[in-house]
């Protein structure tokens, strides 16, 4: 049997998208079948669609890395979840299509609050964000992270979380519009990196010490001054290599002399162990917090399905400010409950007073965990592990 789906008729640009057939999925006995009420874009989409990010062994061929939408049939190893219930979820692929199937462990439930749209612009952003912060970042309150693409749609869920555990976030952005909403979201200190060097400004925002963590989707163009402002046992956690993936002279002195830790992580690869136990801490410490509307995922568009290359090519283009959505289901987009009464997105207020207190002891903790690839030590060797990289595109490594 069939359903839609987007379909890329042939590695390229944007023209090669459209609705087309493809085969339903049948879920495993473990695994939910989710009707798509809304899907949301990512950057590995469009490397993806032109032929340059295949998608892992096993996966969906279909774009699309996270869904929302309502389950409409349960596996017989399935618990806790029932026909009708609201979920969104992670995906290795497949989310550009009316169904999709997910393993239970990985659904999350829909916060009451949010709708289809706002829900399907959490799960990939979120957790990567939640990833680099604290499980890799080892991000503690009263540290200072600086986050690259500050306005993408990792960059604004990482400022919001960041703040939530008492730390200090700043951000680099290449437009004053989006500098401005960083700041409403609760950057503290917001540079355009197209008006020069950030390393200077970081290093006077700092009183010369530099930042704890920087979470970065440039590497290359940025590497050199993101060591210059990185403190003391500081971390960088490469997610992309948007700026080039290839530095011409590394001096590992200031890595040497300031025991700095570099690591690259890509979330789509990874066991499924490791995305259960990451979307599971995900629910228990950052759900509440999604259905109160203390954080919010940051929607810059919502089109429908229908208008997928027009959202591709305003990805590609770096006009959205968080995440664009596309929408599979036009009716019913309302949340189950309204939300409580809260500040516009420009106004939210991330002082949470003692609670901030106790949550920074709880990240503490957990981002201590030893899951599987946690705690992996940086390479920082200088020998060239390139052979061993198995990754697609050596010039532009996305999620
Ligand atoms: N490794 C992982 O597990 C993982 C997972 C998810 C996402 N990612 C990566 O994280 C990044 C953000 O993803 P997203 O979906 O949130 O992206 P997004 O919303 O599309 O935002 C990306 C932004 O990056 C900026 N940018 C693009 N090229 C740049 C360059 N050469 N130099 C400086 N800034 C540049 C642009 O904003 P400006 O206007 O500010 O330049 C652009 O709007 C992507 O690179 C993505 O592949 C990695």
């Amino acid at each position: 049997m069939n359903m839609k789906a987007v379909i890329v008729r042939q590695p390229g640009g944007v023209e090669q998208l459209s609705i087309g057939e493809y085969p339903k999925p049948q879920p495993h006995s473990d695994e939910l079948l989710v009707r798509v009420h809304a899907t949301a874009l990512n950057r590995a989409d469009i490397m993806q669609r032109e032929g340059r990010y295949p998608p892992p062994q096993g996966a969906s061929p279909l774009l699309g890395l996270e869904m929302a939408g309502v389950v409409e049939a349960v596996g017989p190893n399935c618990s806790g979840w029932k026909v009708g219930d609201r979920v969104c979820a992670l995906l290795p692929g497949g989310g550009y299509a009316e169904y999709v199937t997910v393993p239970a462990k990985m659904a999350i439930p829909m916060p009451t609050t949010l709708s289809f749209s706002e829900a399907a612009a959490i799960p990939e952003v979120f957790l990567t964000a939640y990833q680099a912060l604290f499980w890799i970042g080892k991000l503690r309150g009263g540290e200072k992270v600086l986050i690259h693409a500050g306005a993408s749609g990792v960059g604004t869920a990482g400022i919001q979380m960041a703040n939530m555990v008492g730390a200090t976030p700043m951000i680099t952005a290449g437009s004053a519009a989006k500098l401005d909403y960083c700041l409403k979201l609760g950057a503290k200190v917001a540079i355009n990196y197209k008006d020069g060097e950030f390393a200077g400004h970081i290093l006077n925002e700092t009183h010369q010490k530099g930042v704890d963590l920087i979470i970065d989707p440039i590497g290359a163009a940025y590497w050199e001054q993101n060591i210059t402002c990185m403190a003391i046992d500081g971390r960088l956690v490469l997610l992309a290599t948007m700026g080039g993936a290839s530095v011409d002279e590394v001096s590992l002195r200031k890595i040497l002399i300031k025991r700095l830790r570099i690591q690259g992580s890509t979330l789509r690869a990874r066991e499924q162990a490791y995305k259960v136990a990451l979307t599971q801490e995900f629910v228990a410490r950052v759900l509440p917090a999604l259905e109160e509307g203390r954080i919010k995922p940051v929607i810059d568009t919502v089109m429908s399905w229908e208008d997928v290359a027009e959202a591709h090519y305003r990805m590609e283009n770096n006009e959205n400010i968080g995440k664009i959505v596309l929408r599979l289901i036009e009716e019913g987009d309302e949340p189950l409950n309204e939300m409580p009464a809260m500040p516009s997105p420009a106004e939210f207020s991330f002082d949470m007073g003692e609670e901030a207190a106790e949550d920074e002891d709880q990240f503490a903790v957990l981002s201590q965990s030893s899951l599987p690839g946690d705690g992996e030590e940086a390479d920082i060797s200088g020998e060239d592990d390139e052979d061993d990289f198995e990754e697609p595109d050596p010039e532009e490594l996305e999620g």
